[in-house]
């Protein structure tokens, strides 16, 4: 579960990226966080995913309280949450295999637990048959799609994605999308930024707009933005 209440986050340089911000969104949802560039979409994902703190107000994430999470609880919190990237963010010089086993070695995990994970997520993303390439190997989308397969490697509870279609042509933005929707439907919490309305609009799921540091709509279905 993911609750924010009045959170308010000014940066050290004195910008008010978010100015009083609420929302929940439940175990097993999937929302679009939309919203004009600058608007502040991305200081709320890194809130959910630690990187940054609230100047004010609560951020709770799957039972964590992260305004006042001790340090070292956070691998913890961070095993709840699985993070996906615009730019992928991959490891060039390890192969997809060696990507997702490195997230697995992070966390502990058994050499005997990596072996049986592995090619579970793999299929599941579709890029069986992938796991020796090495990213500069795969296309745009199939990098994407390892990112999506590291996210959800350590089987989060919640998988949060930050324009994780913004590389990519249209077709695959679908494909992406629909991995995302698809992989919540196995249960898994996914909370999207993007600016692509149509693609938002394409599925009939919740949408919370931001803008200008404010919730300024949140409801089920398509939406308009101003350009
Ligand atoms: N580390 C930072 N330091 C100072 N200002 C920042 C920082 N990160 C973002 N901002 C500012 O906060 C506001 C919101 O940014 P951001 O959350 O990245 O918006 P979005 O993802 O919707 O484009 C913008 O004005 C941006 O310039
Ligand atoms: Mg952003």
């Amino acid at each position: 579960m993911i609750r924010l209440k009045d959170v308010v986050k000014t940066y050290e340089n004195g910008t008010d990226a978010l100015r009083g911000v609420s929302f929940s969104i439940e175990d097993g949802e999937f929302a679009f966080l939309v919203g004009p560039s600058g608007s502040g979409k991305s200081t709320i994902i890194k809130l959910l995913t630690g990187e940054v703190v609230p100047t004010s107000g609560r951020v709770i994430v799957n039972g964590f309280s992260m305004s006042r999470i001790d340090e070292w609880q956070i691998p913890y919190m961070r095993r709840t949450i699985g993070v996906i990237f615009q730019d992928f963010r991959l490891i060039p010089g390890k192969t997809v295999y060696d990507n997702l086993a490195l997230a697995m070695y992070a966390v502990d995990a058994s050499r005997r637990e990596i072996q049986r994970r592995i090619p579970y997520v793999l299929e599941l993303v579709g890029l069986d048959g992938k796991a020796q390439r090495y990213p500069g190997e795969l296309s745009g989308g199939e990098q994407q799609r390892v990112a999506i397969a590291r996210a959800l490697v350590n089987n989060p509870s919640t998988i949060v994605a930050d324009e994780p279609t913004g590389n990519l042509d249209p077709g695959r933005s679908l494909e992406i999308m629909t991995l995302l929707e698809r992989i919540n439907a196995l249960g898994t919490t996914v909370v999207v930024v993007t600016h692509e309305k149509g693609l938002v609009n394409h599925f009939d799921k919740r949408v919370i707009m931001i803008e200008d540091g404010l919730v300024v709509g949140d409801g089920v279905g398509s939406y308009e933005v101003k350009e």
